[in-house]
């Protein structure tokens, strides 16, 4: 299905999508869990994918990543800034990921080393693609964890995952992942383990982060009120199809699919105002 297709340019490329998802489709075994999905994205836009429980958003957001495994088979394109992304190396994957698409997943316990310092870890992240001193790693780790607010970075640098509250952990997983600058950020349900007060900062980082590094972003949640905060489109998946596509405004507050209006149906409240800033409380 290909509700957000763009004309293409008479190269045959799309002008200025930085991703194009074209007729995915997933199986484990026999069961197609991605039936032919097609999403665009564009630089420095972060689209929400909604939808029910199992209805393929991880796995969508685990191809692009090239973090299936082999009991995946995966058909159809993922284009990253005109490159096939489908059917590279582990190798070469692996050196995409992290440096031009970062990802930070629902749970930081299980995202961050238990049994390696916080500082340890980010600046062996930083090493793994940039050459640079032991130094210089550890003066940009703590520089990072000082842009997610991270209070007295240098001195908690020392310190092991468990020592930092839940919001810190996922504002340190933030840090790495976007340590290297990347331009694609893919954050499935990045704040759903954490309780509302902080979800709502950590969602106000994330999208302040995101504006100021031009970022585009894939934004999970099975939460349609904070994906309207987060979004600039939006795309509804259900048993592994996308059912409705269009800018958040729209989708969510004047869907066209049955479904949609559903999963609409069933959130209390829902502001769309993305300009207002997330009620922090302190
Ligand atoms: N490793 C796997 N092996 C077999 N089936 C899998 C695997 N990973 C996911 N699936 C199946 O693929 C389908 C889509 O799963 P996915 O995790 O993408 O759902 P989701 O939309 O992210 O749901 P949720 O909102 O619960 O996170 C589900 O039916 C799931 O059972
Ligand atoms: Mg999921």
């Amino acid at each position: 299905m290909q509700l957000d297709a763009q004309p293409p340019n008479p190269s045959g490329r799309l002008t200025d999508s930085v991703l194009e998802i074209r007729d995915l489709r997933i199986w484990f075994g026999a069961t197609e869990v991605v039936r032919g999905v097609s999403l665009t994205l564009r630089a420095g836009e972060v689209l929400g994918l909604v939808g029910e429980s199992g209805s393929g958003k991880s796995v969508t957001s685990l191809a692009v990543l090239g973090l299936l495994g082999p009991a995946a088979r995966v058909e159809g394109s993922i284009r990253w800034r005109g490159r096939e992304m489908i059917g590279l190396s582990n190798e070469e994957m692996r050196s995409m990921r992290g440096r031009e698409i970062a990802m930070v997943f629902q749970e930081p316990m299980t995202a961050l080393n238990p049994v390696m310092t916080v500082g340890r870890q980010m600046t062996e992240a930083i090493e793994a693609h940039e050459r640079m001193s032991g130094r210089e790693a550890k003066q940009r780790a703590i520089a990072a964890l000082e842009a997610v607010a991270i209070p007295e970075a240098a001195r908690r640098f020392g310190d092991y995952p468990h020592q930092f509250s839940g919001g810190q952990r996922q504002r340190i997983l933030i840090a790495m992942a976007l340590v290297h600058k990347p331009q694609l950020l893919i954050a499935d349900e990045p704040t759903t383990a954490l309780d509302v007060t902080v979800q709502a900062q950590v969602l106000e980082l994330l999208k302040t982060l995101q504006r100021e590094h031009g970022l585009a972003m894939i934004f999970t949640s099975h939460d349609l009120a904070v994906v309207g905060q987060m979004a600039d489109r939006v795309a509804v998946m259900r048993r592994g199809q996308v059912v409705e596509a269009g800018s958040a405004e729209q989708v969510l507050t004047d869907p066209g699919n049955a479904y949609t209006q559903s999963l609409l149906a069933a959130v209390p409240t829902l502001r769309t105002d993305r300009e207002k800033p997330l009620a922090v409380v302190s």
